[in-house]
């Protein structure tokens, strides 16, 4: 169905979600791929980083968003240490993914020869799999902060590389992070697979942005590549903050959100009542 659509050059629509409530009206929106992203560490965890979230967490969110999608793709990310240590690993975990929370694919990050070999043997097993390179943030620890990938000829020649190299192991599609879009451009003229972009302009096949930073639910710092849809933060530290002025002047609970005993036919007061 991406394939589809990048052939007919109709702009594929993604985002992320974690939870059930989210993926209801993601999905109802029509969205095409829904991604249960890593990035759940650091806007529902709080972490300051994707490395710490382990598999259990992944198939916990996954699962509550396979729940709610009726239509759109579901895309499980291989979190850090997840298919570090061996195919046989690797092979398990993405498994986990399908057969126990019901994603209709897994992600996963890099295209070093390591994982391409992965990604083999997951594609041999019938996974469906997505790339993403370009910024790759499991790669923290060895890059140091968050920045644009691809500034030089030496890496822009690398991402391509390594994106054609994804194509050639077998992903429905390549994830394009924080590049430059003319490099973003060449990659996805270059590759029969769709490309989906976050922070890589315009001249992808796709766009995918993390819902919270789209929503604006996030009082932390948001990328220059974020736009900003809705203000939530504000929208519910202003309910909160009023429940408990409410609660505190006593103008919450008042006689509507309040039960009465009622009395049945004989005028005797009923036991129960239903809320
Ligand atoms: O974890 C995530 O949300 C991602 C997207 C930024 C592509 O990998």
């Amino acid at each position: 169905m991406l394939r589809k659509k990048k052939e007919a050059g109709e702009p594929i629509v993604a985002l992320t979600a974690y939870d059930y409530p989210v993926a209801k009206i993601v999905d109802a929106a029509g969205v095409d791929l829904i991604l249960v992203g890593d990035s759940l560490g650091m806007v529902v965890l709080g972490h300051p980083t994707t490395v710490p979230v382990t598999m259990d967490e992944m198939i916990h969110h996954t699962q509550a968003v396979t729940r709610a999608v009726k239509r759109a793709m579901v895309v499980g990310d291989m979190p850090y240490g997840s298919f570090h240590l061996s195919e046989e690993q690797t092979l398990a975990n993405a498994l986990r993914f399908i057969k126990d929370a019901g994603a209709g694919a897994v992600k996963i990050e890099g295209a070093s020869a390591r994982r391409l070999h992965l990604i083999e043997s997951m594609v041999e097993a019938e996974i469906p799999v997505m790339g993403h390179v370009g910024l790759t943030p499991q790669s923290i620890k060895h890059l140091g902060r968050f920045k644009m990938a691809g500034k030089t000829d030496a890496e822009a020649e690398l991402i391509l590389q390594s994106a054609v190299q994804l194509e050639q192991a077998g992903v429905f599609a390549v994830i394009l992070e924080c590049i430059p879009m003319e490099l973003a451009g060449i990659v996805t003229n270059r590759l029969t697979v769709p490309t989906i972009g976050i922070g890589a302009g315009p001249h992808c096949d796709g766009q995918i942005l993390v819902f919270h930073d789209l929503v604006g639910f996030n009082n932390g710092y948001l990328p220059k590549f974020v736009k900003k849809y809705a203000d939530l933060q504000t929208v519910l530290s202003e309910a909160v903050g009023g429940y408990a002025a409410d609660v505190r002047e006593g103008r919450f609970p008042e006689e509507i959100h309040s039960y009465h005993r009622k009395k049945n036919e004989n005028g005797e007061k009923k036991e129960g009542q239903d809320l």
